[in-house]
């Protein structure tokens, strides 16, 4: 009934034979994962300087590999639904020389960004094939794991200094140079520095984190895949950082991190009442980050739902990201007893929800969604997984 996690080492042994196909029977000598991530609260807080805490799921990207002579590179994809061709070969260019992204095929942008922004030494060539698990444009980050596999394939061969943090942002800044979407940093920060049984509560200011314990057996963390797929690339999240930037600047803040709900109220005739709601809900949802954070420290589940819910709420009236079939998903789970909240979660107009419930309400739950929901939904009950790593053979 839910759809199924395959285990690590399925998509490893899925990527390891795939590479045996493509490449004349050679076998890859090194294999890294990365993980897709659910953001439990705090939705569109990260580019504005604010708090967020996601957990990063035991759906992954896996890229095995191994470096070939030269500058050659190929990559190949199995991933389903990734555009075509899914085999590229480029050579690098010479050092310092930008490795330009194409119109297609979009996967590939990835590597090469990656590749771009790598912190180590020069990446010299290589062939490598991509397996996942999370899936595309589903809001669960697809693309930030295929950057941090990248980036920590990359580790293995040529190896940086190992800082965590930086190693994120390489990958942001990836996605803004060759996907052309200006996110934030969560989806990259806890794909690389997720904890198995916790959420990580990061201040998207000072890059600092720390964890919050997700370890309880009678909880669940539901994901519920509309199906409706996103793409960020669209002008709807650029256009919501922009207003953002502006609603900070008419307050005569670096960010609306440095803003209160007063500042906000005094100012309120000096911006358009679109720039006012948008700014309303990255301030409140700041505030809403940190109180259910002290609310999952207490085990006070009802509390974390009821914000879940407002972060909702919030999110389609004020900031105006949702969609009919993520309101639809998250008004159904609020009717099954024993959830304590749903929210709709990334970035919008698509994607996923996250619904947090007791562990005995995941069956009726699931049967629930299928009934009211009008398209076809994908479940996963998922576990707040490790981050990226290197894997071995022998899994
Ligand atoms: C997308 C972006 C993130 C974040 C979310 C909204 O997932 O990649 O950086 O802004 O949307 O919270």
């Amino acid at each position: 009934m839910a759809g199924s996690i395959p285990a690590v080492a399925d998509l490893l042994a899925a990527a390891r034979f795939r590479f045996g196909q493509e490449f004349g029977g050679d076998a890859p000598q090194v294999a890294v994962c990365a993980p897709g991530r659910v953001n439990l609260i705090g939705e569109h807080t990260d580019y504005n300087q604010g708090f967020v805490l996601p957990m990063a799921l035991p759906l992954v990207t896996v890229v095995v590999g191994k470096q070939v002579p030269g500058l050659d590179v190929t990559v190949v994809t199995a991933t389903e639904d990734a555009d075509e061709p899914r085999r590229v070969d480029f050579v690098l260019p010479p050092l310092g020389s930008p490795l330009p992204p194409l119109e297609s095929p979009r996967w590939a942008n990835y590597v090469k960004g990656v590749i771009q922004h790598y912190r180590g030494p020069p990446v010299r060539g290589f062939k490598a094939v991509v397996v996942s698990s999370v899936p595309l444009g589903g809001g669960l980050s697809s693309s930030a794991s295929l950057e941090v596999a990248f980036y920590t394939f990359l580790q293995q061969l040529h190896p940086d200094d190992g800082d965590l943090v930086s190693k994120a942002v390489a990958c942001q800044q990836a996605e803004h140079s060759h996907a052309g979407v200006p996110c934030g940093i969560m989806d990259q920060f806890v794909s690389v520095l997720g904890q198995a049984g916790h959420a990580l509560l990061i201040d998207c200011r000072s890059l600092e984190f720390s964890t919050v314990p997700l370890l309880d057996p009678a909880l669940v963390v539901l994901v519920t895949d509309s199906n409706v797929k996103h793409r960020l690339t669209g002008s709807e999240y650029p256009s919501r950082r922009k207003q953002c930037q502006e609603a900070a600047s008419t307050l005569g803040r670096d960010s609306l991190r440095e803003a209160s709900m007063e500042d906000l109220q005094e100012a309120r005739s000096r911006m358009d009442d679109e720039t006012f709601r948008r700014a309303h809900h990255v301030i409140q949802e700041i505030r809403r980050t940190l109180d259910a954070v002290e609310a999952l420290k207490r085990r006070d589940y009802h509390q974390f739902g009821r914000l879940m819910v407002q972060s909702h709420e919030s999110l389609r009236d004020l900031y105006q990201v949702s969609c009919s079939e993520l309101d639809q998903l998250v008004s159904a789970a609020m009717e099954v007893e024993g959830v304590y909240g749903s929210r709709m979660t990334g970035g919008g107009f698509g994607g996923c929800t996250v619904t947090l419930l007791q562990a005995s309400a995941v069956h009726r739950a699931i049967l629930h969604l299928q009934e009211r929901y009008s398209g076809t939904p994908t479940f996963f009950v998922t576990t707040a997984s490790e981050g990226a790593r290197a894997l071995t053979f022998d899994l």
